[in-house]
């Protein structure tokens, strides 16, 4: 009898000691470099996931395509062998969630309070919703920034563009992009961006800043201008059989994590990609051109037909309510300027300033 719970006590333990060495792994997977805004978000999400579940998760980050490329990895995703992503929003499109191309199109976001308060707001719902139906559950959108364009010829105006192969993300939008300003898309992964630069398959390619700098191709492109014309930014998604299977307080604490790691990405992707221009300038190998306020004009009047021929895809009432969103925001930004005014200030001396 002795012998025997002896026996059971050594079997409990092995079993917990099973237990405690065999926590739940979520396998993130992404393609741009661990020092991007997403690959440090990837890393800060791992460590407070890791803490706030104490140990009862690992999650193991994959950066730089290691495991899959842009396409694969949403295929691995849906299968289960890995657990989250955060493509950029132009990648969801071919799996036929075409909405989150309202995203790509050029010139719609004036600013950074716009994009955010239509992620966080009634879109951002409607586009994690659909996901739903793909067998994935989205967790939040992280930003990159407002991408610029490169090549090997200076752009400044829209006919510089003519003739011009750029290298763009799997989506239409981008697609009828480059072609309204006369180029010649071709939709490629973005690990293969670098070689194509260099070999010349393509001639230039779009980009926020710490993208461009991470993958070194201010080392293959020899002009960079500064257009901001269009947003990059990601949705991190999960596989939802896997996490609606977690237990309740583990996806409790990973909710929680993602919301810390959401906050710390949104406070450093600014910023990051501010250094990353200042690092491009300061190799000397690209020329950095920003477009002057009559180019920029002459770049939105090419691009603004983009969105009316994606209402059909995108739904016109999604487009229409970033536009109402925005010309919401500019009324608040109007508000507060007139309240920052002094009272007293007279319209001439408005004038001097
Ligand atoms: C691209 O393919 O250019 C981007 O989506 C890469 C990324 O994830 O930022």
């Amino acid at each position: 009898m002795k012998n025997m719970s002896v026996l059971l006590g050594v079997l409990l333990l092995s079993c917990s000691a099973i237990t405690l060495a065999d926590p739940i792994v979520i396998k993130f997977s992404h393609v741009v470099a661990p020092d991007t805004p997403k690959g440090r978000a990837a890393e800060k999400f791992k460590l407070l996931a890791e803490e706030k579940t104490k140990g009862q998760v690992k999650v193991e980050v994959y950066p730089n395509s290691q495991l899959y490329k842009d396409r694969e990895e949403l295929e691995a995703l849906q299968l289960g062998s890995v657990q989250m992503l955060a493509p950029s929003m132009a990648k969801f499109g071919p799996m036929g969630a075409r909405e989150f191309e309202v995203f790509d199109l050029p010139y719609i976001f004036p600013d950074i309070t716009v994009l955010h308060r239509v992620m966080d707001g009634e879109v951002g719902k409607k586009l994690f919703a659909k996901l739903d139906t793909k067998g994935l559950t989205g967790l939040a959108f992280w930003d990159n920034g407002f991408k610029q364009m490169s090549s090997n010829r200076p752009m400044h105006n829209v006919s510089d563009f003519k003739g011009m192969k750029m290298r763009i993300q799997s989506s239409k939008v981008l697609d009828a992009q480059m072609k309204a300003l006369g180029a010649i898309p071709q939709s490629m992964a973005f690990s293969e961006v670098y070689s194509a630069l260099q070999q010349g398959v393509v001639d230039g390619t779009e980009n926020p800043n710490s993208n461009f700098y991470t993958q070194k191709m201010n080392e293959v492109q020899k002009h960079l201008t500064i257009s901001n014309h269009g947003y990059l930014g990601y949705a991190v998604v999960v596989n939802k059989k896997f996490w609606d299977g977690l237990p309740v307080d583990v996806r409790k604490e990973l909710t929680a994590a993602m919301k810390e790691a959401t906050e710390f990405e949104r406070n450093i992707a600014q910023k990051d990609n501010d250094e990353a221009l200042e690092k491009v300038r300061a190799a000397k190998t690209t020329e950095v051109y920003v477009l002057t306020e009559s180019e920029r004009e002459a770049w939105r009047k090419a691009l603004l037909p983009v969105h009316g021929e994606f209402e059909s895809v995108i739904g016109k009432d999604l487009i229409q309510g970033v536009y109402d969103i925005a010309s919401q925001v500019a009324k608040e930004q109007a508000a507060q300027e007139t309240k920052k005014k002094p009272a007293n200030q007279s319209h001439s001396d408005k004038k001097k300033q």
